[in-house]
């Protein structure tokens, strides 16, 4: 799908559709973003010693989610996972980009960001993308990734929503001719 220079070698990059048979795989990634993410807000562990993520299996039942697996030569690498339908407006044709994940040890390699401007190159139209405010890493990089892509930089609005505070990006995903 993409290929990028990594520090040494060079990568091939690819953004999969997850099969329902590989809903194992994505809940075994989504503990290690959980976990990333229990530093900054309070998750805790259930009796099975797991986070757990509980709308997952939502993702091959409803046909406005999409799961997806990154691989990164041979091996996996991350996750995304898709909504259609803004959280924030209620909005049902908006693309909310609902979990992105890179695992640590392909960080800071622009992975990232070649994986989110594939998928909104394959998903044209109107995106939101939610940063909770204690994510403070992430930030920076959504405000480089959307800029890279749109070739703006797009100001983030603070919103709250359920009593928890996000940084909101809006954007458009122009379909390339
Ligand atoms: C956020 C995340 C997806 C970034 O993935 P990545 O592959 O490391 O991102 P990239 O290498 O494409 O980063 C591109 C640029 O974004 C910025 N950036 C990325 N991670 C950053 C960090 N931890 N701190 C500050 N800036 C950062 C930098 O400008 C970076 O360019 P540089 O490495 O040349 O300085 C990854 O750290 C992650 O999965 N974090 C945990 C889950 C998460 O927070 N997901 C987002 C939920 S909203």
């Amino acid at each position: 799908m993409m290929t990028r220079a990594l520090e040494k070698d060079s990568a091939d990059i690819e953004l999969i559709p997850a099969l329902p048979e590989q809903e194992p795989i994505l809940a075994n990634l989504l503990e290690l973003y959980a976990h990333d993410f229990s530093e900054f807000l309070d998750l805790v562990l259930g009796s099975d010693g797991r986070f757990g993520y509980g709308d997952l299996p939502l993702y091959w039942r409803e046909p406005n989610r999409r799961p997806f697996l990154v691989r990164v030569n041979g091996n996996w690498a991350g996750l995304v996972l898709l909504k259609r339908g803004s959280v924030m407006s209620g909005n049902e044709t908006v693309w909310d980009m609902a979990e992105f994940f890179v695992i640590r040890g392909y960080r800071r390699r622009g992975i990232g960001t070649e994986v989110a401007h594939e998928v909104w190159r394959r998903f044209p139209g109107r995106w939101e993308v939610r940063v909770m405010q204690s994510n403070h890493a992430a930030y920076p990089f959504w405000e480089h990734a959307i800029a890279a892509f749109t070739g703006e930089a797009i100001p983030s609005v603070r919103v709250e929503n359920a009593g928890n505070y996000w940084h909101l990006f809006s954007f458009e995903s122009r379909r390339i001719p």
